[in-house]
């Protein structure tokens, strides 16, 4: 097992009614700013909750957070809450708005020119106002995590940063606030946290027979219990199962001392940049096509995923590299989650931009042997074609 710091000071409230227990962990004397999204909290009492969880506070709002939350819409919100003296935020949504929201408290207190340069020259974040989160979507793990990715429209760039400054103070799931979710944003939540463990786990051994087990837990639970989700969001034991599985696929308990990969999230991100295609979606149009490109590399843990999460444990190497394959396609398409390029109407004319965008960025040493290079890129990306 590789050495490791493992740091994570997010208090969890678990549970049916925990939004109420809310109060109890915000400064009494606090200015609170609420963030949300396009208004699914409202239309689904979960902003009531919040609401009278808060009777008696200074609170103030800003909603309109749009899913890849862009960085124009956000820096309104730093405004605001800079003319607001707002001085404890709490974001109601889910990971585009925790998102959006690790990033308002990170430029609400930052010193540089422009706001921007945390996330394009990655700038570190030294200081930030603190903020909590109701969540009400599983699927980012940003509830339990400091990182944050964000969209500036006006180039079509999404970035990402993180800093010990943006772990919200505490997070409230409850299982109900998702009962509303439409299904195509289950789908992705799945997938997207099953992704999560794909990353931090198909890369090569260690001997670290914990993390491999825990995340191979994930991934079994994510298998039985996404498909019931979506058979029924209202299945409260289903969602909360659920709910944690997301929340543990990426709060770095499974990543301490193992290698990661993240290739497949960082290729995924151009699609979305350019395409607005939701983010899970890029991921099982790319994940499938970098494991078949990267087989060699990755084969004795393939071979172990493919047997203990699929069963695939008869045939020759390659045959069971194939089912394991297969087993993970089949199972993206039966959440009605597309892993083709085409599906999506792009085309090549995209992977050349991307081509593009990596040389000019210097992009360079992706995944878990710091070896896809951008020629990598181009080839992975043609086999999703
Ligand atoms: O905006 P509202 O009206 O709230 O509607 C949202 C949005 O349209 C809706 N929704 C959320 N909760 C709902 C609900 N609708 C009904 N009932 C509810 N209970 O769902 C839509 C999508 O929401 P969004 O927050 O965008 O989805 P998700 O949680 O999948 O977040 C995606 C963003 O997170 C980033 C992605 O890149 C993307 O920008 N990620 C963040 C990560 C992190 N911080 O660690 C890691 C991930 O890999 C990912 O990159
Ligand atoms: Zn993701």
């Amino acid at each position: 097992m590789n050495n490791f710091t493992f740091y994570n000071p997010v208090k969890i409230l678990f549970g049916k009614g925990q939004i109420a227990a809310i109060a109890n962990e915000i400064p009494e004397d606090a200015r609170v700013l609420i963030t949300y999204g396009g208004g699914s909290i409202k239309k689904n009492g979960v902003y009531e909750q919040v609401m009278n969880a808060l009777k008696g506070r200074s609170v103030t709002e800003f909603g309109g957070i749009e899913p890849n939350p862009q960085y124009e819409t956000l820096m309104k919100a730093v405004s605001q809450a800079k003319s607001e003296q707002i001085d404890f935020v709490l974001a109601v949504g889910g990971g585009s708005v925790i998102d959006g929201t690790k990033f308002i408290v990170a430029a609400m207190e930052f010193e540089g020119e422009e706001p921007w340069d945390i996330l394009s020259k990655k700038t570190p974040v030294t200081k930030a106002v603190p903020f909590g989160t109701v969540l009400t979507l599983p699927a980012t793990g940003s509830e339990m995590n400091s990182g944050s990715v964000i969209t500036r429209a006006e180039t079509k760039e999404k970035f990402s940063f993180g800093s010990p400054y943006t772990f919200p103070k505490f997070s409230i799931l409850d299982p109900e606030t998702a009962f509303t979710l439409p299904q195509r944003q289950i789908s992705n939540g799945v997938v997207d946290a099953f992704t999560h463990v794909l990353e931090q786990y198909l890369t090569y051994p260690v001997n670290a027979p914990l993390q491999d087990r825990m995340a191979e837990a994930i991934l079994i639970t994510l298998k039985e219990e996404g498909p019931k989700v979506i058979q029924n969001p209202q299945d409260y034991d289903a969602m909360a199962n659920f709910m944690w599985c997301a929340t543990m696929a990426l709060n770095g308990v499974i990543r301490v001392g193992v290698p990661t990969d993240w290739a497949t999230h960082y290729i995924g991100h151009e699609l979305t940049a350019l395409h607005g295609i939701d983010h899970a979606r890029t991921l099982a149009i790319v994940l499938p096509s970098l494991l078949r490109y990267k087989l060699e590399s990755k084969k004795e843990k393939l071979l172990q995923y493919g047997e203990r999460v699929w069963g695939v444990d008869a045939g020759t190497e390659d045959e069971r590299i194939e089912a394991t394959m297969q087993a993970t396609i089949a199972f993206f398409e039966s959440l009605d989650i597309k892993t083709k390029l085409r599906d999506y109407e792009v085309g090549q004319d995209t992977i050349k931009e991307i081509v593009k965008r990596f040389e000019e960025r210097g992009v360079k040493n992706l995944g878990e042997r710091a070896d896809i290079q951008v020629q990598d890129v181009e080839q992975i990306l043609t086999m999703s074609l």
